[in-house]
C-alpha cells in the first residue's frame, strides 16, 4: 500500500525540498526562481480555469470521494488493489503519481480472432493483489489467482493523472492525424491508435485501452477497491468463480451515480502541470527533443478543439504524447490489451515527468537518461541520436525532461 509518512510530509517541507533540489537557472536572481519554483509546486492539484461554479462544486465533492479510504463495512473489496483512489495517485499531490504497482495479465494467441482476450470472465486483466478478512478466511487466499489461461504478466506503475482531462477532450480525428503523418514519414515512427470493439479510439492505460476517461474512472473503482457502482454493478470474481456467500457485507452499487459522476468530475477537471523553471530556459532543450526526433511520439502541445465546457474549449494540452500505440521493441513486450500488441505502447504523455520516479510502464528505469537507452523499435532512430549527442547537449536535454 502506500507510503503514508510521505503524503504527510508538511508543504512547507515539501517546497523547501523542491527549491532545494531544483537546478537553479545559473543567472537568474535567485529570489525569482524560487518564487517561480513555489508557485509552480503550489499551483500542482488545482482545477483548470473557467470552470462553472457547479462544476467547481463537483472538483471539491470529487476530490473527497478519490481521497476515500474505503473499509470492508463501506464496500471495499472483497478483492482489491488498495482502499481508495489517492492511495496511489498521491505524490506529489492528490492525482499524481503513487509507488503501488500491479499486476496484469491476459492472453495473446497471434492466429485467434481476436489475438487477445482480457480473460475478463476468469478474473482477468487486473489481477487483485489483496483480499478482506472475510474473503480470506472464506479461501484462504491473499491475494486473487492468475487468470486461467493467461500467456503473459505485467506489471504496472502508478501514473500521474494530472492534466488527464484535457488529453480525453482532444478530438479523435486530431490523434488519427498524427498517425496519418507518422505514416508519410521514412524515421520507423508508425503509431496506431487502439480501438474498442465498437471501434472507439482508445486513449488511457499504458495500452490505451480506455476510450474515455469517465470509463476509467468507472473501471477503476470495481477493479482497483471492489466499489461497485452503478456502471459495474456486480462484484468481480475471484479468477472466475463466484464469491463464497457471506464475504460482501456492504449493499450494491456501494458507490451512488452522484459520487461517481463527482469523482469523474475531479479527475477531468485536474489541471495539467506547469513545467519548472521559465519557458525561455527551457528552449534549448525542446529544441534538441525535437530535433532528435522525440517530438515524433511525445508531441509537445496538444489541441482540445471547440467544447461545449468551457474550460476544455480550444485549449492547448502540454501533453508529449500522440496517444498512440508504437512497437517499442521485444525487450519493453508483455501483454497484449484490445488491439496492442505484446510490444506495443501508448507513446507514455511525459506532462508531470518530474513526479516520476520509475520510468517506463514497469518502473524497470530508474533514471530518465536510462528510460530513453531502453527504447528500441519504432524509437531506435530517435533513441540512437540520443546516444550521438554530446554530454553537454545530452545534459541540456535531460534537465529538460526533468522539469515536466
Ligand atoms: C492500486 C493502485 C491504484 C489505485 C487504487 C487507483 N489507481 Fe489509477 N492507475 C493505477 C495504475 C497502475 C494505472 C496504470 C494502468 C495501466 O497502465 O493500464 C492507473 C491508471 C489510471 C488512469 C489512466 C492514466 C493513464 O496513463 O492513461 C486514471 C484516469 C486513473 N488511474 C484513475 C484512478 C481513479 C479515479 C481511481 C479511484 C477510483 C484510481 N485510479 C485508483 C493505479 C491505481
Ligand atoms: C516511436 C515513438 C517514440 C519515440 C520516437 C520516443 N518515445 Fe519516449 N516513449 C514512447 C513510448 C511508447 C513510451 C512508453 C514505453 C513504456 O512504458 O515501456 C515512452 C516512454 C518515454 C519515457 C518514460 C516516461 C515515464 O513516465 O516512464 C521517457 C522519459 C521518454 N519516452 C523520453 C523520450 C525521449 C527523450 C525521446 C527522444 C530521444 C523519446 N522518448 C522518443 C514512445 C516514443
Amino acid at each position: 500500500m502506500s507510503n503514508h509518512s510521505r503524503a504527510r510530509i508538511p508543504f512547507a517541507v515539501l517546497l523547501a525540498a523542491v527549491a532545494a533540489c531544483d537546478a537553479v537557472p545559473p543567472n537568474a536572481p535567485s529570489f525569482l526562481s524560487d518564487r517561480a519554483t513555489a508557485m509552480s509546486v503550489a499551483s500542482l492539484g488545482r482545477p483548470v480555469s473557467f470552470l462553472t461554479a457547479h462544476q467547481q462544486a463537483q472538483f471539491k465533492r470529487g476530490r473527497v470521494v478519490f481521497t476515500t479510504d474505503f473499509t470492508p463495512e463501506t464496500g471495499l473489496g472483497p478483492l482489491f488493489n488498495s482502499t481508495g483512489c489517492a492511495e496511489c495517485h498521491e505524490d506529489p499531490v492528490v492525482g499524481a503519481t503513487g509507488d503501488e504497482v500491479e499486476v496484469h495479465a491476459t492472453a495473446y494467441h497471434p492466429s485467434g480472432q481476436p489475438a487477445c482476450s482480457d480473460l475478463s470472465d476468469v478474473g482477468g486483466p487486473v489481477v487483485q493483489q489483496h483480499v478482506t478478512q472475510a474473503l480470506h478466511d472464506a479461501l484462504g487466499i491473499d491475494a486473487e489467482p492468475l487468470p486461467e489461461g493467461f500467456t503473459a504478466t505485467a506489471h504496472r506503475t502508478s501514473p500521474s493523472i494530472l492534466g488527464f482531462g484535457l488529453l480525453d477532450a482532444v478530438p479523435e480525428a486530431e490523434i488519427q492525424g498524427f498517425a496519418d503523418a507518422q505514416a508519410r514519414g521514412h524515421d520507423g515512427v508508425s503509431g496506431r491508435p487502439n480501438r474498442t470493439p465498437d471501434g472507439r479510439l482508445g486513449r488511457f492505460g499504458r495500452k490505451a485501452q480506455s476510450p474515455t476517461l469517465s470509463e476509467f474512472t468507472a473501471g477503476a473503482f470495481i477493479q482497483e477497491m471492489g466499489i461497485t457502482s452503478p456502471s459495474f454493478p456486480t462484484e468481480l470474481t475471484v479468477a472466475g468463480k463466484p464469491l463464497p456467500a457471506g464475504v460482501d457485507p456492504a449493499r450494491d452499487p456501494e458507490l451512488s451515480q452522484d459520487d461517481l459522476d463527482a469523482a469523474d468530475a475531479f479527475v477531468r477537471f485536474l489541471d495539467a502541470p506547469t513545467p519548472l523553471a521559465f519557458a525561455i530556459g527551457q528552449l534549448p532543450g525542446r529544441k534538441i527533443f525535437s530535433r532528435i526526433g522525440c517530438a515524433e511520439c511525445h508531441i509537445p502541445a496538444l489541441t482540445t478543439g471547440p467544447n461545449p465546457v468551457q474550460a476544455f474549449n480550444n485549449k492547448i494540452v502540454p501533453g508529449f504524447t500522440d496517444l498512440l500505440l508504437h512497437d517499442m521493441g521485444p525487450d519493453l513486450a508483455d501483454i497484449c490489451l484490445g488491439e496492442a500488441e505484446p510490444a506495443e505502447f501508448r507513446t507514455e504523455p511525459l506532462m508531470g515527468l518530474r513526479f516520476v520516479t520509475a520510468f517506463l510502464h514497469d518502473g524497470r528505469a530508474a533514471t530518465i537518461d536510462e528510460a530513453i537507452r531502453l527504447h528500441a523499435g519504432e524509437a531506435t532512430a530517435a533513441r540512437d541520436r540520443f546516444l550521438a549527442l554530446s554530454d553537454g547537449e545530452r545534459g541540456v536535454l535531460l534537465k529538460f525532461l526533468g522539469k515536466l
